[in-house]
């Protein structure tokens, strides 16, 4: 109990927790175990009985009009189904619920008098919070006033940092030399529990002690508490309100939550567009698993799903313990933030010479995979998330798979850890290595043609699907074929034979007895993919080819301004750099490569390997009318992937982005659109259904596609 009281000590007033997410709940589950066997021994200060986040002393106490409610946690699908089958018991039947993502932020209680905001205050003990009003005056989706002058109006909600916002803070926050905030909830809570009205006042009389000529020392001052005040209210700005309750109101009637949300909504306050109202346990399951499955593609970090009983009145009739209410649940999902032991940080030599070091941890699931390693991109980054070899470390996964280290847990050295040193040579060919511009963050192995490493990654590179798609082509496939000699480099791969691959062990299996050793079934299937990939389009040739700088995007736009390698090849700067989407970095990348004797080899051996090289008809033919047009797409389109309907676009001539600004021309939201759709409301886009998206694609787009409404 005392360490669990130590920690929510450390989570709600410090912002600086010592106990992962996961171990607070393993402890707090082994304390409801004990409690549940010897309930004598339940006092009511018991973390089990009180809501965490008591007050601090640093602001001034609010009394939320009615009690906040922390909510009770389900961890799979049988403690949930136990919560559902008590509901049901109580009911007789399954109720209408809603359910809405568990944001990992800040609760806070907003109240509105006359539909003026007279106070922000966090939930504290429950009952009495901290008043943080002055501050929430920099968070834009905090209106100052409703929509209408409702008398009373009590709103709860969740104050929390999209991911994007909480890296760069972090970013900040470690150049300045600090631990990284663990999650964005430590971040929110951090940045909100600022006392910039202090500063202020501090300011203002630093300022008139200081006069009209202040001393350098009161000048110095001065600057500083402008910076940390710049600092403090830019990370304010940063944060967003989303509404997930109501607490004390007059002036309106409501029966259910989801009417409640939507007349927030309509009074100008932030809801969720993710919260569905759902019938069944089976729907409540299926969003579950929907939103687990897109957790890492929202703008913002969730750690679970709330389910609330819809109706008021059931709520009443379900009640609340002394922490909880009885008529709501949060399901957990498994934690995104983890703390392992940085064991070594290694180094990578990659397909274009760039050393890249990397940590091995020991082993810790995060986010549903077991991970031991994770990239350090170059020696600076390194050093700017400040970890030390056999720092503790908090470790996620970032956007999308790749595992992320965050940064050292400081507190938890104790002086065995020693600093990261790149090596001067390269590990796999000792070539000295450097940046290869002065002031470059990367450190290279020059020795692209002989190093054994490079080699081996461009050929596996060649095989990738933005480049030639050659499955077979595979790391160990790639490595074969230049440990048993068959290929020098990615120069001779459409080379390779039958008879090559016999010699090879990897390519082959032992023959019925005193017969010749047979390909193996992979093997049989490289040599296919080798003829089909030697039509493969000249864009995918020019990603094959390792030219730096040059991905799908410019290599598109390099195949279509020239339709084949020779005329590339033929190109002078001049022309390069003339076509749009290429420009003088990328032109200067491919004029330097072809110079190089080795390099050019390299492309003329596939040309008189029978690669043919030469750009697709259907897209030359396609009418280019969405030129100069750009697009975000959002939501499952039917008829069409995300791959195939960004490759509609840039087929006719736009561009697909990812995000959505004022100068984004349209947006195409399919089913289920997410942030984007409102996003692109909110500033005004015109935004695109199926059947307006197809119309546009037509070659003469008329009438107009009319924009949903919204
Ligand atoms: S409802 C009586 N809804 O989770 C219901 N809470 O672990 C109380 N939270 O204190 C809260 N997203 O800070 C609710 N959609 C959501 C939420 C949410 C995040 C937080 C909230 C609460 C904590 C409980």
């Amino acid at each position: 109990m005392e360490a669990i009281e130590q920690a929510r000590q450390q989570y709600y007033l410090d912002d600086a927790p010592t106990l992962s997410d996961a171990q607070y709940d393993t402890y707090y589950a082994e304390l409801l175990a004990l409690e549940g066997a010897y309930p004598l021994l339940v006092t009511s200060d018991s973390p089990t009985q009180t809501v965490g986040g008591a007050r601090s002393e640093m602001f001034e106490p609010v009394a939320h009009l009615e009690r906040m409610l922390s909510l009770d946690d389900v961890f799979d699908e049988a403690e949930f189904d136990a919560w559902v089958a008590r509901v049901v018991k109580e009911l007789g039947e399954f109720p209408t619920m809603i359910a809405e993502p568990k944001v990992d932020g800040l609760a806070v209680d907003l109240v509105y008098a006359e539909g003026t905001l007279r106070t922000c205050a966090t939930r504290g003990d429950g009952r009495v919070g901290e008043d943080v009003t002055f501050n929430t005056s920099y968070i834009d989706s905090i209106p100052r006033t409703l929509a209408q002058p409702i008398p009373l109006l009590e709103v709860r909600g969740e104050i929390y940092f999209n991911l994007r916002q909480f890296n760069d803070l972090n970013d900040e926050v470690m150049a300045a030399g600090r631990s990284p905030f663990a999650n964005p909830r430590n971040a929110a809570a951090g940045t909100l529990r600022q006392r910039i009205d202090r500063r202020q006042v501090e300011l203002r009389e630093v300022r008139a002690a200081a006069g009209a000529a202040p001393s350098a020392r009161q000048q110095a001052r001065i600057e500083r508490l402008l910076a940390e005040q710049a600092r403090a209210t830019g990370a304010l700005a940063r944060l967003h309100f989303v509404s997930h309750g109501l607490g004390a109101h007059e002036g309106l009637t409501v029966a259910t939550l989801s009417e409640a949300f939507d007349l927030l909504d309509g009074l100008g306050l932030p809801v969720s567009s993710e919260a569905a109202v759902v019938t069944s346990p089976e729907q409540v399951r299926a969003y579950i698993d929907d939103l687990g499955q897109r957790r890492r593609s929202l703008p913002h970090e969730i750690d679970g799903v709330v389910v609330k009983v819809d109706q008021i009145a059931l709520q009443r009739r379900f009640g609340a313990t002394s922490r909880t209410p009885r008529w709501a649940v949060a399901y957990k999902y498994p934690p995104e933030v983890v703390r392992t032991r940085l064991r070594s940080i290694e180094v990578n030599v990659g397909r274009t010479g760039r050393v890249t070091p990397f940590a091995i941890m020991e082993p810790v699931r995060v986010a549903g995979s077991t991970v031991t390693m994770a990239t350090l991109h170059n020696p600076g980054e390194v050093a700017r998330k400040g970890v030390l070899i056999g720092d503790t470390v908090l470790l996620r996964k970032a956007g999308d798979v790749i595992p992320e280290v965050i940064g050292p847990v400081v507190e938890a050295r104790d002086g065995s850890e020693r600093p990261f040193q790149m090596p001067t040579l390269c590990p796999v060919c000792r070539t000295p290595l450097g940046p290869e511009r002065e002031g470059d963050a990367d450190i290279r192995c020059p020795n692209a043609r002989g190093c054994p490493a490079q080699v081996r990654e461009r050929l596996h590179h060649v095989g990738t699907r933005a480049a030639m798609d050659i499955e077979g082509l595979g790391e160990k496939a790639a490595q074969a074929l230049l440990d048993c000699a068959l290929v020098t480099n990615e120069g001779d791969l459409f080379g390779v034979t039958e008879d090559d691959l016999l010699r090879c062990p990897f390519f082959t299996r032992a023959g019925r007895a005193g017969t010749a050793p047979q390909l193996t079934a992979n093997a049989v299937a490289l040599l296919a993919q080798l003829t089909q990939a030697r039509t493969r389009p000249l864009s995918r040739v020019l990603v094959a080819l390792s030219i730096r700088h040059v991905g799908p995007t410019a290599a598109t736009a390099l195949a279509r301004a020239f339709g084949s390698l020779t005329a590339v090849r033929a190109a002078t700067h001049a022309e390069l750099a003339a076509v749009d989407g290429v420009g003088e970095v990328i032109a200067e990348a491919i004029v330097e490569w072809f110079a190089e004797p080795w390099r050019a080899a390299i492309a003329q051996r596939w040309l008189d390997c029978g690669v043919t090289a030469q750009e697709e008809q259907a897209d030359a033919g396609l009418s280019q009318h969405l030129a100069g047009l750009t697009f975000v797409l959002t939501g499952t389109l039917p008829g069409f992937t995300r791959e195939s309907a960004a490759e509609a676009v840039t087929a006719r001539g736009g561009k697909v982005t990812g995000s959505v600004s004022k100068r984004t021309n349209w947006v195409v939201a399919g089913d289920n659109p997410g942030s984007k759709y409102d996003r692109a409301v909110a500033l005004g886009v015109p935004v695109l259904d199926a059947a307006g998206f197809r119309a546009l694609l037509a070659p003469d787009p008329t009438p107009p596609p009319a924009a949903l409404p919204g």
